[in-house]
């Protein structure tokens, strides 16, 4: 096994592929996601709060991230869980006030740890009252152009005026009715019904959402997080549109299947992005947003939520004078394959790193199966569409596990930034139990149960193994119900345990930090079959076991493995780092 200058004979370029250059903290930081209503509840009310966040804060940087990323706290009907926004410049009573927002901002600076908030920008919710307006005022007034209202097709005007579907199910227009009580025009929602887009072609909704930023960005926050960024935009004049019928569904992105099972040879051509998606007009608002930032002293960030597909076309969103880094979902629905996973982080490393940007790497969300989970599916899972009580193909808990500790294991070895979701530094597996009754996900009802949705990545997380709702908070309510053996994750039967998979996170942590590897380079290692990981970074050898095969380990000093290593081989479903 020796370490080769040209990269694995199957892959087209030659190593080390590098991360981008540059100084700003987000081109190395992981970024650890908060989903608000989950994460801790000081109150008791069964909802997370922004006082529950600052009391756990200390948790978290002695886990060792560098940034907080904030789901919505702003203020909203919570029809889609806070990305339905009725007040931009204000925290919803649920989570607390402006000041609790401030002291939790100002906490988090204290201890080191950057904040970033989640900024949705492609619709409001229908209380907002520019929406209000727009339904009180008449049709082509200023107010309604503030939305997509068109008129509804046929004799009547009772067809909506495409085909489009929502992502979370049913059709993409709403009726309204005009103040006599007859019916009106359709809006366009691709969300919810309470979800209307805003019309990104009338520069009016821009100067108010460069307004907004500037109101976050004044009280100190170090950027935003952008929510579906590849839409706001939509291909003139609204023609119809038939999703093909190969591929998954990504967010609402249809993907072909190459992205979530990659073979080894040539990926087939991508599939052209719908009208509502990736179009080209998207990039000027980014560029806009760009500057309002830069005008900021220290380096505020923007992260693009943008599910499109292949990743030469997500760095778009990522050239200097746009946004600064990109989620690559193309990495997190990569199956746990060794030639899918070099395929895809060799590409993620030239297409980032082409247009200067960090590559980035993640693993969960708020709106996919958790990857203690997903790795060890038997069965097709649609994203978006969760995993219940009667899904077929429920993964083995075990295996899981083991998969995710050693693809989190990889991942933190990668150079770029990465994120971290609440609760997978506890092993968190999706919550594949809940009860109907419980579900929250419009997802859910939109699709008439069809789909379950997304509730089960979002259960409270538990803190510690023998309080009320597992240290949630002091009541035992929690908004979904924690599943009743969910001690046994719990942070406190974790913490100085070794080889839990908290202390892996705390570790692997502080290694990629000391070791440099964040701002390193990947170069491939040659000899360790097809069904190994195996690359060196900085002075560092990471070696994923995906095999089946034990496999032998070269001589050196292992500083972490994801799971106990004996005897000098790495087992299946295993990854270590190695000095040598
Ligand atoms: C993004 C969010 C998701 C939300 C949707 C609509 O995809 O991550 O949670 O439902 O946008 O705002
Ligand atoms: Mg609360």
């Amino acid at each position: 096994m020796t370490l080769e200058s040209a990269q694995d004979s199957a892959l087209p370029e030659s190593a080390p592929l590098p991360a981008s250059t540059g100084s700003e903290w987000w081109r190395t930081a992981v970024i650890y996601q908060v989903y608000p209503r989950s994460f801790a509840d000081s109150d008791g009310d069964g909802i997370g709060d922004l006082k529950g966040i600052e009391s756990r804060l200390p948790a978290l940087a002695e886990l060792g991230i560098d940034a907080i990323w904030l789901s919505p706290f702003f203020r909203s009907p919570q029809k889609d869980a806070g990305y339905d926004v009725s007040d931009y410049c204000d925290v919803d009573p649920l989570f607390g006030t402006l000041d609790d927002f401030d002291r939790m901002l100002a906490t988090a600076h204290s201890l080191g740890l950057k904040v970033i908030a989640d900024m949705v920008p492609n619709h409001t919710s229908d209380q907002h009252v520019w929406f209000q307006e727009a339904l009180a005022s008449p049709e082509g007034s200023p107010e309604r152009d503030r939305y997509m209202f068109r008129d509804g097709k046929g004799p009547t005007g009772d067809i909506p005026p495409n085909n489009w579907e929502s992502v979370f199910g049913g059709p993409m227009w709403e009726r309204v009715t005009r103040p006599d009580g007859t019916p009106g025009q359709w809006y366009l929602h691709i969300f919810d019904t309470s979800q209307p887009d805003l019309n990104w072609e009338n520069p009016w909704v821009r100067e108010k959402f460069e307004d907004i930023l500037r109101f976050w960005l004044d009280r100190g926050v170090d950027g935003f997080r952008v929510d579906v960024a590849h839409g706001m935009i939509k291909q003139a004049g609204l023609p119809d549109y038939t999703p093909p019928e190969t591929g998954a569904s990504m967010g609402g992105l249809v993907v072909d299947d190459s992205v979530l099972a990659p073979a080894i040879q040539d990926p087939p051509a991508p599939i052209p992005d719908p009208p509502y998606w990736g179009q080209e007009g998207v990039h000027d608002i980014w560029r806009g947003w760009h500057d309002v930032l830069a005008a900021y002293e220290g380096d505020r960030v923007l992260c693009a939520e943008a599910w499109v597909d292949p990743l030469e076309k997500v760095a778009l969103w990522v050239r200097p004078d746009e946004m600064s880094q990109a989620f690559n979902f193309g990495y997190m629905f990569t199956d746990w394959k060794a030639p899918a996973l070099k395929r895809i982080i060799t590409e993620s490393l030239k297409a980032f790193t082409e247009v200067g940007a960090p590559s980035t790497w993640v693993l969960s969300n708020h709106d996919v199966v958790r990857h203690a989970s997903r790795l060890a599916l038997t069965a097709d899972s649609p994203q978006g569409a969760g995993i219940g009580p009667k899904s077929p193909g429920k993964p083995n808990e075990a295996v899981g596990l083991r998969r995710a500790r050693a693809a989190t294991s990889l991942m933190l070895a990668l150079p770029g930034s990465s994120y971290i979701y609440q609760g997978e530094e506890l092993g968190l597996p999706e919550d594949m139990e809940l009860p109907d009754s419980a579900r929250q996900d419009p997802t859910w009802f939109r699709t008439h149960g069809e789909k379950y949705g997304r509730d089960g990545c979002r259960v409270p997380i538990p803190w510690e193994a023998d309080r009320p709702a597992f240290g949630f908070n002091h009541t035992g309510d929690s908004w979904l119900p924690q599943p009743a053996d969910w001690g046994r994750f719990a942070r406190d039967a974790q913490v100085g345990v070794p080889g839990s998979t908290l202390e892996l996170y705390t570790l692997a942590l502080r290694l990629r930090r000391e070791h440099l590897l964040a701002s390193g380079a990947v170069q491939w290692l040659k000899g360790y079959g097809r069904s190994v990981v195996a690359f060196r970074n900085g002075d560092i050898t990471v070696i994923a076991n995906l095999g089946k095969v034990a496999v032998e380990l070269p001589v050196g000093q292992v500083l972490l493995a994801s799971e106990t290593i004996t005897g000098g081989a790495l087992p299946t479903d295993t990854t270590v780092w190695i000095r040598s």
